[in-house]
């Protein structure tokens, strides 16, 4: 469920994006889980078509489609949201209104699903924020600095992904 001050518009990063309508707080829940969502397991995800797959994100197998606005959230390397719990994406600061609002996908993609074409291994981010890594992959997540950046704002299953390869590594 998108928080009533966000909507879709078109957005300069890529194709749709989410917009504040009204200046939203930091700490602000602006979109969270509400049972409205699509599931679906590896196979049926495959079976989508791509331009649904890419608005789909996976939680430990399971890759779920919002569809009331917030599947069209896009990437930015400097995000003004981060992920409050598995289920609900909170603002990391003020928000002005006609803002975009974008979190780091890396924060929650970890395998490489989202990758069509592997030989890349990642994708080519067009965000354009001066820290911008260009190219984004399912194992950011990984580097110290990333880390640092996004410590308190992670889903259960990258900090445990994190966790098993700190251990192993
Ligand atoms: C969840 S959708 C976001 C909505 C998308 N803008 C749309 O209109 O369908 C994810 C897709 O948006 C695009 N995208 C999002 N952020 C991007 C970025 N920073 N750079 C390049 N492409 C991006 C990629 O094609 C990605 O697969
Ligand atoms: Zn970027």
């Amino acid at each position: 469920m998108l928080h009533p001050d966000v909507e879709v518009r078109l957005s300069p990063i890529h194709g749709k994006g989410l917009f504040a309508r009204a200046f939203i707080p930091k700490g602000t829940v602006v979109w969270w889980i509400d049972g409205s969502e699509l599931l679906y397991d590896a196979e049926g995800y495959a079976r989508l078509p791509l331009e649904t797959r890419n608005l789909c994100y996976e939680n430990r197998g399971v890759y779920i489609l919002s569809i009331e606005g917030g599947e069209y959230i896009n990437h930015c390397c400097e995000p003004n949201v981060g992920w409050l719990t598995d289920e609900r994406f909170v603002t990391l600061r003020d928000i002005q209104p006609d803002e975009e609002l974008t979190y780091d996908y890396a924060t929650g993609d970890i395998s490489d699903y989202a990758i069509e074409d592997k030989t890349l291994g990642g994708w080519v981010c067009a965000c354009g924020a001066p820290s911008c890594r260009k190219l984004i992959t399912p194992h950011d997540c990984l580097k110290p600095e990333f880390q640092a950046r996004h410590a308190g704002f992670l889903p259960s299953w990258t900090v445990e992904f994190i966790q098993q390869h700190t251990k192993t590594e």
